[in-house]
């Protein structure tokens, strides 16, 4: 792993990635889509698909966990040009952090104004249940407590400014749209708000660590999404922030209850339907 404290990419090797994409295709999306834990089937939803295997974009990263395939999908959601990324990046894969995030400031290259990120993340809160859909209000950068920021070191002011603002990162209009959709497609009485908290995995949480993160003020705890929304924010995207409970975080020390990934998969999977239009939904209305 390279040392965070110079910056691991040049801008122009972002633009390089950037140019050989907008070559590709002849698609512009204004709205990217991060992908979470089996949550892969929205970019199904596109239609006029262009597929870029990620190994094949020049300087792009590859992904390594099961359920997350691992390519660049260009196409139109109900009319809008889009890209998502079916399969993301993790700190825990051994990835440095910049690497982690390099995908964001490609699509920023790529002329793209909103991300819509989704994760698949352990419930906190003790009103949440498995299956609930939760907005991301706010979040809880806890690798960034410990130095992985993914803006340390040299910064590029054509990406954005030294020191961004991140009181705002959920932008709170789209919030409430999504609220309203999730009303109005039958989702209201699972759709919840709360704060998410990354930690940098791949080990679960302990139980002294679930109620600590509960303590501090988190809903829901993941491995993804903090360091893409900082570097998102930092320039300038709208982000939309979507956890899916997969699983609720054991708080009891009688529990016999075990976090497991094979969980994760099969609870999104009955879910997913409800999310996926959610969020096409709402891209519509963006
Ligand atoms: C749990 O979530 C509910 C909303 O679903 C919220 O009102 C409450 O404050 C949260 N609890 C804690 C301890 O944060």
């Amino acid at each position: 792993m390279s040392s965070s404290s110079t910056c691991r990419y040049s801008y122009d090797e972002y633009k390089k990635t950037a140019d050989w994409l907008l070559d590709q295709t002849k698609q512009r999306p204004t709205v990217a889509i991060i992908c979470g834990s089996g949550l892969g089937g929205l970019a199904d939803l596109l239609e006029d698909k262009e597929v870029f295997p990620y190994a094949d974009i020049p300087l792009f990263p590859t992904s390594t966990v099961p359920g997350h395939a691992g390519q660049l999908v260009f196409g139109k959601m109900q009319g809008r040009a889009c890209v998502c990324m079916q399969g993301r990046f993790h700190f825990y894969e051994g990835y440095d952090i910049q690497k982690v995030t390099y995908p964001v400031r490609v699509f920023f290259m790529l002329g793209v104004k909103t991300l819509i990120v989704t994760n698949a993340a352990g419930g906190l809160n003790g009103s949440y249940c498995v299956g609930d859909i939760m907005l991301i209000k706010d979040h809880i950068n806890m690798p960034g407590f410990a130095g992985q920021n993914p803006l340390c070191g040299h910064n590029d002011e054509r990406f954005g400014t030294r020191f961004p603002c991140m009181s705002d990162a959920y932008d709170r209009d789209m919030r409430a749209l999504a609220k309203q959709i999730a009303e109005e497609q039958g989702c209201g009485g699972f759709l919840r708000e709360g704060v998410y908290c990354m930690l940098a995995g791949p080990t679960y949480e302990t139980i002294a660590e679930c109620r600590l993160l509960q303590t501090l003020g988190a809903d829901a705890v993941g491995m993804s999404t903090v360091p893409e929304v900082v570097v998102a924010r930092h320039c300038g995207l709208n982000v939309l922030g979507v956890s899916l409970i997969t699983n609720m975080a054991v708080m009891d020390y009688e529990s016999t209850v075990k976090a497991n990934h094979a969980e994760v998969l099969e609870t999104t999977r009955h879910r997913t339907h409800d999310l996926e239009r959610l969020v096409s939904n709402l891209i519509t209305k963006i």
